[in-house]
């Protein structure tokens, strides 16, 4: 065991991939449902505050009544109900089944028509019907540049003529940020697993491809081990325009307010609103 964790310690590959799903794991998946709806905390989702200000900021400058809005990765429906109480149509996809659970059963208690899709957005395969894709909280920097310009295309194909497609990624501010740093620790309970674990977490960066890798080595008591992985693309306005334009989209706008204040690196942030 501990030959492969010496190794997993070393800086890998970039985009080496790790041994779990960090999001539809069985024990990370209920932690990161409470995480979302934190109203405090700014790790999963945003605070309501700042959601009510990007949901508003969406609605008025970007659909008029009755939309249709695609939100991918949506978790368990912040957004996806925000703008359904707003009068829009809204479907959700996420791979994370707790959250897909959650906003179903949320969504029935308050009479949302809401449709939630179980389903990894890497396989989503809609033609022309949507007047706003979302894809909220810097899912895209998460994504492999291969992954990426699937789910771009994806978007693409998914998406009304003259519809827009709306997401955040990390800035270049953000990599002033980046500290390549270790740390540890050994507790009865907590966010990684429930009874007694160390946790070992280290970041790397990648400066000359822009990414942050933030990994963290899991021992639990039983002697078993995991190892998650969760890369972060920063980019500058001239990358996302390359990327956009290769993928068809066209008339990008860049924003750089329209989350406000938070109290997490989530404030390096830029939306993006481009069109088909
Ligand atoms: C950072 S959270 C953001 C959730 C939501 N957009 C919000 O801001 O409240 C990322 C979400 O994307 C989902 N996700 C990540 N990769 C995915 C994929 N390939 N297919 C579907 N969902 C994915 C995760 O399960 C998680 O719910």
């Amino acid at each position: 065991m501990f030959k492969e964790l010496i190794k997993y310690t070393g800086k890998p590959a970039l985009y080496a991939k790790g041994t779990a799903n960090f999001w539809d794991d069985q024990h990370m998946s209920k932690q990161l449902l409470k995480a979302h709806l934190n109203p405090n905390w700014d790790a999963a989702s945003r605070k309501p505050a700042t959601i009510d200000k990007t949901v508003a900021w969406v609605n008025d400058n970007y659909l008029t009544a009755g939309s249709r809005v695609l939100d991918l990765g949506c978790g368990p429906g912040l957004y996806a109900e925000r703008l359904a109480r707003l009068g829009h149509s809204v479907t959700g996809v996420d791979f994370s089944k707790r959250s897909i659970e959650y906003a179903r059963e949320s969504s029935q208690e308050q009479g949302l028509a809401i449709e939630y899709v179980y389903k990894n957005y890497l396989e989503i395969d809609y033609h022309e019907q949507f007047d706003l894709v979302l894809l909220v909280y810097c899912d895209l920097g998460a994504l492999v540049d291969v992954d990426r310009d699937l789910l771009l295309q994806k978007i693409h194909a998914a998406i009304k003529p003259g519809g827009v497609f709306i997401f955040d990624v990390f800035t270049d501010d953000f990599s002033a940020t980046v500290v390549e740093k270790q740390s540890w620790e050994l507790t009865d309970d907590g966010f990684w697993a429930e009874g007694a674990h160390c946790v070992l977490e280290q970041s790397f960066h990648y400066p000359e491809e822009k990414v942050l890798l933030s990994q963290s080595i899991l021992m639990r008591a039983d002697g078993t081990h995991d190892l998650y992985r969760i890369y972060d693309h920063y980019y500058g306005e001239a990358d996302l325009t390359k990327v956009l334009n290769a993928s068809g989209f066209t008339g990008h706008r860049f924003f750089y307010d329209v989350i406000g204040e938070t109290d997490f690196a989530s404030q390096k942030v830029v939306f993006t609103a481009t069109h088909k």
